[in-house]
């Protein structure tokens, strides 16, 4: 079971590099007002998006299996496992949301600024940290 702890956390780990660069993207997509860069910027942001996205699954297939395989008696009274799942639901619906912006770039129907883009890049950042401490400190 160890492998598949293993891989869950390098495939976790390959998902927010592309859930920490695309916002990152998206905030010099708003800066920029270059015909060129605007356009190498939509390409970079889908292949970014699509890129994570296998990661995305296999983190979440990886984590089911232990879920499942490994103690679902236990883990199902574990209030940290609760707190932990509710997370990944916020984490998926923020990739979601990334795919929702990246076709607003896309078809240049983006209306928010930078600034905006800064604040929304770091709540991966705040969620990352919320999963990692309740799934390593298991504080309740
Ligand atoms: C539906 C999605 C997920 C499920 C069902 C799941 C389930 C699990 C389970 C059962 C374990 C073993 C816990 C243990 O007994 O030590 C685990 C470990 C872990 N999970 Fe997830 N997980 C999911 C998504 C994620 C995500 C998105 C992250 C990213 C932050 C993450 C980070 C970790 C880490 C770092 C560990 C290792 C903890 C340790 O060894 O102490 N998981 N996960």
């Amino acid at each position: 079971m160890l492998w598949v702890k293993a891989f869950h956390i390098i495939f976790m780990t390959a998902w927010f590099a592309g859930l920490f660069y695309l916002p990152r993207l998206f905030v010099h997509h708003a800066m920029t007002e270059d015909a060129a860069t605007i356009e190498r910027f939509k390409i970079m942001e889908r292949k970014l998006f699509f890129f994570v996205l296998p990661w995305a699954i296999l983190t979440i297939a990886m984590g089911i299996w232990m879920l499942i395989d490994y103690a679902w008696q236990a883990y199902s009274h574990m209030g940290w496992m609760h707190a932990k799942l509710m997370l990944v639901v916020f984490l998926v619906v923020y990739y979601a949301y990334c795919g929702k912006l990246m076709l607003d770039f896309k078809h240049d129907r983006n209306r928010r600024s930078h600034v905006f883009y800064r604040w929304f890049n770091e709540v991966s950042v705040l969620l990352l940290a919320a999963i990692v401490i309740l799934v390593t400190v298991k504080p309740f």
